[in-house]
């Protein structure tokens, strides 16, 4: 199925990538909920973003698998190591991060759960980003 972004990529490849913009919107929003104390909801919402992200890059995934992309060049694999890194690293970091909150007991954190969900936080913009490029490169020019 072809894309709506007037590019090479299919579909699920446009549908994440455009899902993915708003994708640091939402956290903020979660962040902010945080702020004002409403701690349920903050959790709750993050456990869905988690859920959505996860959907996402099992649908983007298959949809590069299926549509092929041009990945050959230098300049692109070395993007790709770039976007894998702050990728996996990131994400890794907020499922432990929101397994670690979900484990203590009355949200009373022995660390410093503000201070690792921000850098979570500047992980995941940089994923996007550079996924972002890697979009550009192999489904643009
Ligand atoms: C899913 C389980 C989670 C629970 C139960 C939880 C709970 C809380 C609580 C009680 C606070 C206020 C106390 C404090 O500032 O130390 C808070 C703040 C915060 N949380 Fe979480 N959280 C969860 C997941 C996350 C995740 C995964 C992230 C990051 C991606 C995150 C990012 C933040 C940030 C940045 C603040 C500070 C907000 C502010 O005051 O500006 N939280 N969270």
């Amino acid at each position: 199925m072809n894309g709506f972004l007037g590019t090479r990529a299919n579909f699920i490849v446009d549908l994440t990538i455009t899902i993915s913009a708003i994708l640091p919107l939402l956290l903020l929003l979660t962040f902010y909920l945080a702020s004002i104390g409403k701690y349920k909801l903050h959790k709750n919402l993050q456990l869905l973003l988690i859920f959505i992200t996860l959907s996402l890059v099992v649908a983007l995934e298959l949809g590069i698998r299926a549509h092929g992309s041009n990945t050959n060049s230098f300049e692109l694999k070395a993007i790709l190591i770039v976007h894998l890194f702050f990728a996996i690293t990131s994400f890794v970091g907020w499922i432990y991060l929101a397994i670690k909150s979900l484990m203590t007991k009355d949200m009373k954190f022995d660390f410093d759960h503000k201070r690792w969900g921000k850098l979570v936080y500047i992980g995941l913009c940089f994923s996007i980003v550079t996924g972002w490029i890697l979009y550009f490169f192999a489904f643009v020019f």
